[in-house]
């Protein structure tokens, strides 16, 4: 699939913009012309939400009440229209194909963006969150159950939380159907990552200088099931009225030839290490699920030495995948292949031939 029309209005500094994107394409301007913003827009057409940050609001140009971003997708040589609007206080509204849709997923799929931008070493060194959420990005994609499994397990731990506080009678209701879905849960978490691992080591030979590794933690002791866990748990999560073991816990400890990354290796290295986990996931997705994927690159020049930037292009001239690339110059990056350029001034695109 491709994005082959993009249309973004009241998105940070952008007004009103359209391009007509190709596989490879370069936008350039000077500090604070609106680059990031642009690819802001194309993340939330695929992800409903920022990479910068959680809240909706700061994202809506200032004096607005509602962004929208829209846009053509080509799949199969068949054109859909796919779009969305958020406003301060209202859920998003999306639209497939001419029809209405509640929830992100259904735009997920059409618009599978990932990004790899100057916080990308949030995923090494930040808490277990940024890893969760990557790997349960891959996990949707590979396994239809997902979001299912992920909202009744999350629906049963909310009741269990509730029970812990008033009515303990319910509890053990509660703990049967969330056994059942965390156990669900881990296993998907696992069977991925074991499919993702040959991809991320294969992309690590090319752009680490060590072995890069990934190891799950479910989110509760591996010795145990996940009920005797609950069971162990439950004195100490009626005393808080929490649940403290399960797959909203879990992670992922990342290392580099066999040593803990997080807390020890250099910002460059997180940054290469982080990459190496992003694009190994791209080039999974794209062999084994057939997905074809659209990548951001925001800034990538400013964060990586000459030598790595060049490892990490490489790497990207050889993914099936829709590119969009931002940079204050556009002679730092070298491109492999017919490059589509786009000027961004003070919030308006212009295509430059
Ligand atoms: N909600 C908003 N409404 C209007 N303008 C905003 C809003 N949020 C941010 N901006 C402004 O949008 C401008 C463009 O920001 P953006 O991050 O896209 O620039 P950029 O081209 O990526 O710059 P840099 O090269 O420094 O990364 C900035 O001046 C920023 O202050
Ligand atoms: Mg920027």
């Amino acid at each position: 699939m491709s994005l082959i029309r993009l249309r973004a209005e009241h998105v940070r500094c952008l007004e009103r913009v359209e391009l007509e994107p190709t596989d490879i394409n370069l936008i350039f301007g000077e500090n604070a012309s609106g680059k990031t913003s642009l690819l802001e827009a194309i993340f939330i057409l695929g992800r409903g939400r920022s990479f910068r940050g959680p809240g909706r609001s700061a994202v809506i140009r200032d004096g607005q009440e509602i962004l929208t971003v829209s846009g053509k997708i080509r799949r199969s040589s068949r054109d859909v229209p796919v779009g969305i609007s958020i406003g301060r206080d209202q859920p998003p509204q999306i639209r497939i194909d001419g029809e209405s849709t509640e929830g992100l997923a259904a735009l997920a799929e059409w618009v599978p963006v990932q990004i790899i931008d100057p916080a990308i070493h949030n995923l090494v060194d930040e808490g277990p969150g940024v890893r969760r959420r990557f790997m349960d990005w891959g996990v949707f994609h590979v396994e239809h159950r997902f979001l299912d499994v992920w909202r009744r397990y999350h629906r049963c731990m909310r009741q269990r939380n509730a029970a812990l506080r008033g009515a303990e009678g319910q509890l053990t209701a509660w703990e049967e159907q969330l056994a059942e879905a965390a156990e669900e849960l881990a296993m998907m978490r696992d069977r991925y990552l074991e499919r993702l691992r040959p991809h991320v080591e294969a992309v690590g030979e090319r752009l680490l200088d060590g072995r890069p590794t990934m190891e799950h933690r479910r989110g509760w002791p591996a010795t145990r099931s996940f009920s005797e866990a609950l069971e162990s748990s439950r004195d100490r999560d009626v005393r808080h009225g929490i649940t403290h073991v399960g797959p909203h816990r879990s992670d992922i400890t990342l290392g580099l030839d066999e040593k803990t990354a997080r807390g020890r290796v250099s910002r460059g290295q997180q940054k290469l290490l982080a990459a190496t986990l992003i694009l190994g996931q791209l080039t999974h997705l794209i062999d084994d699920v057939s997905l074809r994927p659209i990548l951001l690159l925001d800034d990538l020049p400013a964060e990586l030495d000459k030598d790595s930037l060049t490892r990490v292009l490489d790497v990207i001239g050889t993914l099936d995948a829709q590119v969009f690339v931002t940079a204050l110059d556009p002679g730092r990056v070298e491109l492999s292949g017919p490059v589509s350029v786009f000027h961004v001034e003070q919030g308006k695109v212009r295509a430059v031939v």
